[in-house]
């Protein structure tokens, strides 16, 4: 159940009545108890330049992110999942924090311990921003593994034609990257700071991949306050007390 996989109803987007905020109003209240449970999509990494995977341009060479990131890719053709990592460790080598993954930092800096940052992005941009309780359900791109020993070790390298293999036992290494099928990471310490936050906050994210995508329904079985940042609503909107539509770097640094 808890395996990667895309909502089957994803182009169907039902609008619905909702609480809206506009991005120059809004504030999350906080109190001394509050645990605030954030978590962040691709769109948090937008304006860092890297691309979404469901927006305009979430195409790589033609291929839908499915269609690259799942186990059968790899079996079919490793060489072409290598490049598409390859590329996307390239941009965000690239890349720059921005005030969206600064805002995130600065309140943990303030809530401490009472602040947990569950992240689908493999960048480390929330890290280079300051960040330091991020969990990455979906893996690291800068970390890979053998898909024998099964390690994950820091690789920053690009593979492009000849292929990476384990020093070892000569095995094939991959991406160390939870693909659609695949379980994410850590899914029993995500549920525990769950159950234990008194506020959710989204942000970025499409709400087409599950389990992220429940995790507001989740939020709303325990009556607890939720929220969505971004410049549209997520296919999930209708989950959310608050939708406020803007961009993570125009709405969060004015949150708190
Ligand atoms: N600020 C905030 N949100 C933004 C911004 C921005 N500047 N720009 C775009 N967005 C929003 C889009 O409106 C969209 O809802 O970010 C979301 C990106 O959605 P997706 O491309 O579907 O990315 P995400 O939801 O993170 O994908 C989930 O799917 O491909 C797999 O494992 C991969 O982690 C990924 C998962």
């Amino acid at each position: 159940m808890y395996a990667l996989r895309l909502h089957r109803g994803f182009r169907a987007v039902v609008r619905q009545t909702m609480k809206r905020g506009r991005a120059d109003n809004c504030r999350m209240e906080l109190s001394a108890e509050d645990r605030l449970f954030v978590l962040t999509g691709a769109g948090i990494s937008a304006e860092s330049g890297l691309a979404t995977f469901r927006g305009s341009g979430g195409l790589w060479n033609g291929h839908r992110v499915e269609e690259v990131a799942t186990p059968e890719a790899w079996e079919a053709n490793p060489e072409l999942v290598w490049r598409f990592y390859s590329m996307r460790r390239r941009d965000a080598m690239a890349a720059q924090p921005n005030a969206g993954h600064r805002a995130l930092a600065k309140v943990e800096e303030r809530l401490g311990e009472r602040f947990y940052l569950c992240t689908q992005n493999v960048d480390d941009l929330h890290e280079r921003a300051g960040s330091q309780r991020v969990h990455h359900m979906h893996g690291r791109l800068f970390e890979s593994r053998c898909e024998r020993c099964a390690v994950p070790f820091v690789d920053t390298a690009l593979y492009e034609s000849v292929l990476p293999m384990c020093e070892k036992c000569g095995h094939a290494v991959r991406p160390h990257i939870v693909w659609f099928g695949e379980i994410p990471l850590d899914m029993d310490g995500i549920y525990a700071e769950l159950d234990r936050a008194t506020v959710v906050l989204v942000v970025g994210t499409s709400g087409s991949v599950y389990p992220a995508a429940g995790f507001v329904s989740i939020a709303n079985r325990r009556r607890i306050r939720t929220m969505y940042v971004g410049p549209e609503e997520p296919l999930n909107a209708h989950a959310f007390d608050d939708i406020v539509l803007g961009t993570a770097a125009e709405v969060l640094p004015g949150l708190w």
